[in-house]
């Protein structure tokens, strides 16, 4: 049994999407925010899964806040930790502790948009298509070796809360499949490349056009 420890900071739909799918051989170890206040918090634990609040606010030095989020998740001999809406940056010595086990989602296709506001930033550059990628994290910010994304179609009418919502539903499917593939022993990383994920596979090999 592979146990993950899933770090939110809000609504937390994409912690949700994975609780949901009940994916053989994973334990949902914890749940852990750095907002007391954070939705997804209250929903984990009407499931009776384990919750924990370590704040940002109570520690003046990233470093610091940090090293308490590592004690906390350490704390359940996590093999997999799993960022669904985590809107803190990790620094250096935290990402390598977690190296090869730290997964994250991020609403664009990278490398493209890295970092905040990317459907906004989506739609002024004028994109046809959106999206969303899961990649394991490395120090380097929203650049860490590419598992699998997702591409939605951009319209016409869209503006970022419409097309935020279309590629939340892609969110939502991609996630639970890259975590099914990690618990099972399948991706294997090479450089930036990721080998082994099903998701990749099961992609039509003649692409999607919008
Ligand atoms: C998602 O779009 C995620 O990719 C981004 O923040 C959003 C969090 O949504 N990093 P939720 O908390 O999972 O509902």
């Amino acid at each position: 049994m592979k146990k993950i420890v899933i770090l939110i900071s809000g609504r937390g739909s994409n912690m949700r999407s994975v609780v949901e799918a009940k994916i053989a051989g994973a334990k949902i170890a914890a749940v852990i925010s750095n907002c007391a206040d954070a939705a997804g918090l209250l929903w984990a634990d009407q499931q009776g899964i384990h919750t924990q609040v370590v704040s940002h606010q109570e520690y003046r030095h990233r470093h610091d806040f940090d090293q308490a989020l590592m004690r906390a998740i350490d704390a359940y001999a996590p093999d997999l930790v799993l960022l669904a809406g985590f809107m803190r940056i990790l620094g250096s010595e935290f990402c390598q502790h977690y190296a090869g086990r730290l997964i994250n989602i991020h609403p664009s296709l990278l490398p493209a948009f890295a970092g905040l506001n990317t459907h906004q930033r989506a739609l002024d550059s004028g994109c046809r298509i959106a999206g969303c990628t899961v990649h394991f994290v490395t120090p380097d910010l929203d650049n860490g070796p590419i598992i699998a994304q997702a591409v939605v179609p951009v319209q016409d009418e869209d503006n970022a809360q419409t097309l935020a919502a279309r590629v939340l539903q892609a969110e939502h499917r991609l996630l639970p499949q890259v975590v099914a593939d990690f618990v099972a022993d399948r991706l294997r990383i090479d450089g930036l490349r990721v080998h082994g994920s099903r998701v990749a596979q099961s992609c039509l090999s003649e692409g999607f056009y919008f």
